[in-house]
């Protein structure tokens, strides 16, 4: 059986994108294929992909699909229907910083390919693999970086899934877990559910077992007395964007972990690639996505609220830098003052 180490998320193969269905877990392990940018703004919009690093390299892989797709013979047709397209893929997710990342770095590269539009579909082709490769090799840094934090023996409390299937390959939060196994640690992971989407359950809880890991799936509502119990070590949540005054957005429920942890000393750490920092923006500049109510009143189509009442779904939450211990990234750890950090670690 092919573990997380080797299974990829996302991939470009043969003019095609093909993705793990994240729908289908952990029920079933099938991949879907895409041939039109459109169906992959859509998978990424009904959550088959997510994750940020995983949504960054579709969104990319998408753009060049339609790059492909286009009929333009010179390079100012192609660029315009790219551009079509990148919004497209834009108006899907909008509080992971990776989707932007991924699509402004493929327009880009099309721009300064040349002037003929062969040439900037190879260009943008070529590209989107290299980050596909790339996103992997960063993971595996990070990972090895962050695993110095790790003791053997340590239970380590993460929230929504921030593995190998939020990335093209190996994850982020759930790389520095694997990192620190390599190394010879033992490491037990605690799990909430993460409610709405159950994340948590059908995706972490699938891909550490899948892969070995001791871990124990929880209740969202257990995490506080998980915390107080002395049960948990450490905390290490992925991230969708970090801005440059060291706000920390993740999957909901990741603030009230950061609090929980600050009130029982138990550190927190956001393990993120240099790919989720935005030094363009200030918390106050970020959205929340707001998703369908449908997630909060049905569990696997079933109802179990009543009709008429009324719901707020916010899918992410913002967790202020006096609440996080460092952050955990590819290019090294940072401490406070993180916003003095970040910006001196992450500017280029
Ligand atoms: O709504 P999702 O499942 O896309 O949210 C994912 C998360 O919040 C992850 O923690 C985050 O993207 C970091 S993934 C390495």
């Amino acid at each position: 059986m092919e573990d997380f180490f080797t299974l990829r998320t996302v991939m470009w193969e043969r003019d095609t994108v093909k993705m793990i269905d994240q729908t289908a877990l952990p029920g079933r392990l099938t991949y879907r294929s895409f041939t039109d940018w459109e169906d992959v703004a859509v998978a990424i919009k009904t959550m088959v992909i997510r994750g940020a690093p995983a949504i960054g390299v579709a969104a990319a892989m998408g753009l060049a699909l339609a790059a492909l797709q286009s009929k333009a013979r010179g390079r100012e047709a192609l660029l315009a229907d790219m551009e079509k397209a990148s919004t497209g893929l834009k108006n899907t997710r909008p509080t992971a910083v990776n989707l932007f990342w991924g699509i402004d770095r493929v327009m880009r590269k099309a721009r300064e390919a040349s002037a003929e539009a062969e040439v900037i579909r190879w260009a943008v082709v070529t590209e989107v693999k290299e980050m596909a490769e790339e996103d992997v090799r960063v993971n595996r840094k990070l990972g090895k970086i962050g695993a110095e934090l790790i003791e053997n023996g340590d239970a380590v409390m993460t929230q929504c899934n921030a593995g190998a299937l939020a990335t093209v390959g190996y994850g982020t939060a759930l790389g520095v877990l694997r990192a620190a196994r390599e190394a010879g640690k033992f490491v037990k992971v605690i799990v909430p559910e993460t409610r709405p989407a159950l994340q948590g359950s059908r995706l972490t809880a699938f891909e550490l077992k899948r892969d070995g890991f001791d871990c124990t799936l929880i209740s969202d509502t257990a995490v506080g007395y998980m915390l107080s119990a002395g049960r948990v070590q450490k905390v290490i949540v992925g991230a969708d964007r970090i801005t440059r005054d060291g706000y920390v957005f993740n999957k909901i429920g990741t603030y009230q972990i950061a609090v929980m942890a600050q009130r029982h000393g138990v550190p927190f750490y956001p393990a993120a690639p240099h790919s989720t920092f935005d030094l363009s923006k200030t918390h106050e500049q970020v959205s929340i996505e707001q998703r369908g109510f449908d997630e909060v009143v049905r569990v696997k189509g079933r109802r179990i609220a009543p009709k008429g009442v009324s719901v707020a779904n916010p899918a992410f939450d913002m967790t202020p830098p006096e609440l996080v211990t460092s952050i955990i990234s590819d290019r090294g750890v940072i401490g406070k003052p993180l916003q003095e950090n970040i910006e001196a670690l992450m500017r280029n």
